[in-house]
């Protein structure tokens, strides 16, 4: 493929602005009916001034859009959701009740409906929220409400916000060790849980750091023991059940996934969504009542269920909700469909990145992933040299336009002593690429190439230093 071929393909994509002006008249259609008003265009030429200034400033990113951003879960959301979500701009529905957003209420209903369904879930009690974070949030306050006094567990590599969200609810947390992959250990969480006191056990599906899953089989058999309730933090990994390319453990633990109490799954992660759209859904929708409030000001208009009857925040943008709801349309979730190849995409390229790593003595790799996340270390003397090393290796991909990203991990998640390496100290400093874009499968070779390269820069220059 030809340089300029390369740039045309991943140029950001503006064709969808041609179809926004459609679709904004169709819109403007609907209101026809009303009494003219007078224009209100901005002043042309502070207007575009301004708007122009923002464009130049916007430059100083990193390309979340190209292949050649693998670093964290950055990537912009899908043409048809950044369409639909700019078009719903133009109204600015808010999803709190009835009054501010009926049409996108209903699409949030559906769409929050096709997350159930995914899960295997045909009645539930779900809605969008900000985020990740919010709604493991909702979940955490519901069991609270359900098991009071009782403390939450979730492995040492869960989210750093379940302990954050559980001092905020006032909520003792406590953390399971980890086994060698990254996956809560069943046999500390039992344990843990013969001492007692346990209300909650949050499985994380798709941890953070390296997209580990927790062995939810042998927590469900857990839960069948003990009694605790069940949240699954599937806010990177929820979508991945569609996939069908997983290996025999993961898929055994997404094939439980819907028989979790409380599922959160992020569409601004994995579901090609802009920011400021998380998924909380309860399997129970009697847990409705725990939300249950006097709203003297809303919720006059109709005895139809308002979304803010059933969520924690109050004002939400419609615009998340008609942008999922366009995005589902486009691309159902569905086993074998677009949106699932997709995300087999991504996994396929991080097994060949694993693949490559793992065969060239230069790394160390941890194990194979689990999702589409990679984790490595450059091979040295000891555990802080590897470390020192993977930042150098770092900046120098960055410098020729390969951005990863780094990860503290525990020292246990790499074959130190196979590697004849020192462990001076217990977490390693490695290198991390979050190969979430569909288009990082055509780019892994070269993904290689600059990762080589830089390897072999770094390497030479250490001993030119020595
Ligand atoms: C597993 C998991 N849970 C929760 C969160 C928090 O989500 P958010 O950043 O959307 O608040 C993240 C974010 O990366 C995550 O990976």
């Amino acid at each position: 493929m030809k340089a300029s071929e390369n740039r045309v393909a991943f140029a950001l994509e503006k064709d969808s602005l041609r179809v926004l002006r459609r679709a904004l008249e169709e819109l403007d259609e609907g209101f026809a009916g009303l009494p003219a008003l007078p224009a209100t265009a901005p002043g042309a030429d502070a207007f575009d001034r301004v708007l122009l200034d923002a464009a130049r400033r916007l430059r100083d990113n990193y390309p979340y859009f190209h292949p050649l951003y693998a670093g964290q879960m950055l990537k912009p959301p899908h043409a048809i959701a950044r369409a639909a979500y700019a078009l719903a701009m133009w109204i600015n529905p808010n999803n709190h009740a009835l009054d501010g957003g009926r049409a996108s209420s209903a699409m949030e209903k559906d769409a929050v409906a096709a997350i159930a369904r995914m899960f295997g879930w045909d009645t539930c009690l779900g809605h969008l929220c900000g985020g990740g974070t919010m709604a493991n949030l909702e979940a955490l306050w519901v069991s609270g409400q359900l098991h009071p006094g009782a403390a939450v567990l979730a492995s040492s590599q869960a989210h750093y916000t379940h302990q954050r969200i559980s001092n905020v609810l006032g909520i003792a947390f406590e953390s399971i060790p980890c086994d060698r992959q990254g996956r809560m250990d069943a046999g500390a969480l039992e344990e843990r849980l013969q001492r007692g006191g346990v209300g909650t056990v949050v499985a994380t599906l798709g941890t953070t750091a390296t997209g580990a899953v927790d062995p939810l089989p042998d927590v469900i058999a857990l839960k069948e023991r003990y009694g605790f309730r069940l949240h699954a933090d599937a806010a990177y990994g929820g979508y991945f059940v569609l996939a069908g390319n997983l290996a025999p453990e993961a898929r055994a633990a997404f094939d439980r996934l819907g028989e979790a109490d409380s599922i959160v799954v992020d569409p601004h992660k994995h579901g090609l969504q802009p920011y400021g759209c998380g998924a909380v859904l309860f399997a129970d929708p009697a847990v409705g009542r725990f939300y249950r409030h006097e709203s003297p000001y809303t919720y006059f208009s109709s005895a139809e269920l308002h979304l803010g009857e059933i969520s924690l925040e109050c004002s939400r943008p419609g615009a998340a909700a008609v942008a999922l709801w366009a995005t589902q349309r486009l691309l159902p979730l569905t086993r074998g469909g677009e949106f699932a190849r997709g995300l087999e995409a991504g996994r396929e390229a991080a097994l060949a990145l694993h693949a490559r790593l793992a065969a060239d003595p230069q790394f160390v790799t941890a194990f194979p992933p689990e999702l589409d996340i990679v984790v490595w270390a450059p091979r040295a003397g000891s555990a802080g040299a590897a470390s020192d090393l993977a930042r150098r290796i770092f900046d120098e991909t960055a410098r020729r336009g390969l951005h990863l990203a780094l990860a503290e991990l525990p020292a246990e998640f790499f074959d130190l002593a196979g590697a004849g390496m020192v462990k001076d100290r217990d977490r390693v400093t490695c290198l991390r690429s979050v190969l979430m874009k569909p288009e990082h499968r055509e780019w892994v070779g070269r993904i290689w190439e600059l990762l080589d390269q830089s390897t072999d820069a770094v390497l030479g220059q250490s001993q030119t230093e020595d």
